[in-house]
């Protein structure tokens, strides 16, 4: 999906302002005719949006409130709808999807050292770096509709345990991927085995 300069973000303090990996991820997403798609972990909102403003049926989640008034500010000033929940992963999503993306936080403790408790929360996998993205996969089959997908950002910082957890359930592939400085980062497709 093609990033649109018309569209109108503004990042609430406490939220993950748009980086690289959004752009990354953003720029591998593609969707089908008539598909739901479901963001999670959406911040600003700015995945979502673009997926509504293309024509789709979004829903999108995220474990911060902030983040969730931040979405949805964004969607009134771009006068698109988008069904949105606070929730940790999908506790409070109910509902199958054709496409699930996420950008997840993906550094380790020991990364984010030096940073204040506001800047950890949204890029903190947790001690490896690589536990939401794990819990993640793990909850999301129930969630996948036949024949959907999953595109999930990884750094190699935090990969090797995501991958390795996908292995037993998931068949990925690398779509794009992107080097900042020492870190590569990657969008994998992920199907259902
Ligand atoms: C790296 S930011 C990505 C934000 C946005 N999708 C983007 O690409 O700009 C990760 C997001 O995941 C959210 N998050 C962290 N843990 C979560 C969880 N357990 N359940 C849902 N969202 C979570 C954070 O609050 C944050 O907004």
């Amino acid at each position: 999906m093609k990033l649109d300069p018309s569209m109108k973000i503004e990042t609430f303090p406490g939220v993950y302002t748009p980086a690289e990996d959004t752009l990354l991820l953003l720029s591998a997403v593609k969707a089908g005719k008539g598909q739901r798609i479901l963001e999670m972990g959406c911040g600003t909102g700015i995945i979502a949006l673009h997926c509504a403003k293309a024509g789709y049926r979004v829903k999108a989640a995220d474990i911060s409130l902030d983040a969730v008034e931040n979405a949805r500010q964004n969607a009134a000033v771009n006068a698109l709808d988008i069904d949105l929940a606070v929730s940790d992963l999908f506790v409070k999503v109910r509902g199958i999807f054709d496409v699930i993306i996420f950008n997840p936080p993906y550094l380790s403790s020991q990364d984010s050292e030096g940073l204040s408790e506001a800047e950890r929360r949204p890029l903190v996998g947790g001690e490896a770096g690589h536990e939401i993205s794990v819990r993640f996969l793990e909850q999301a089959p129930k969630h996948i509709a036949p024949g959907g997908r999953i595109y999930l950002l990884t750094s190699s910082e935090s990969e090797g345990g995501v991958l390795e957890a996908a292995r037993s359930l998931y068949s990925a592939r690398r779509v794009a991927e992107r080097r900042i400085f020492f870190e590569l980062l990657a969008v994998w497709e992920l199907l259902l085995k």
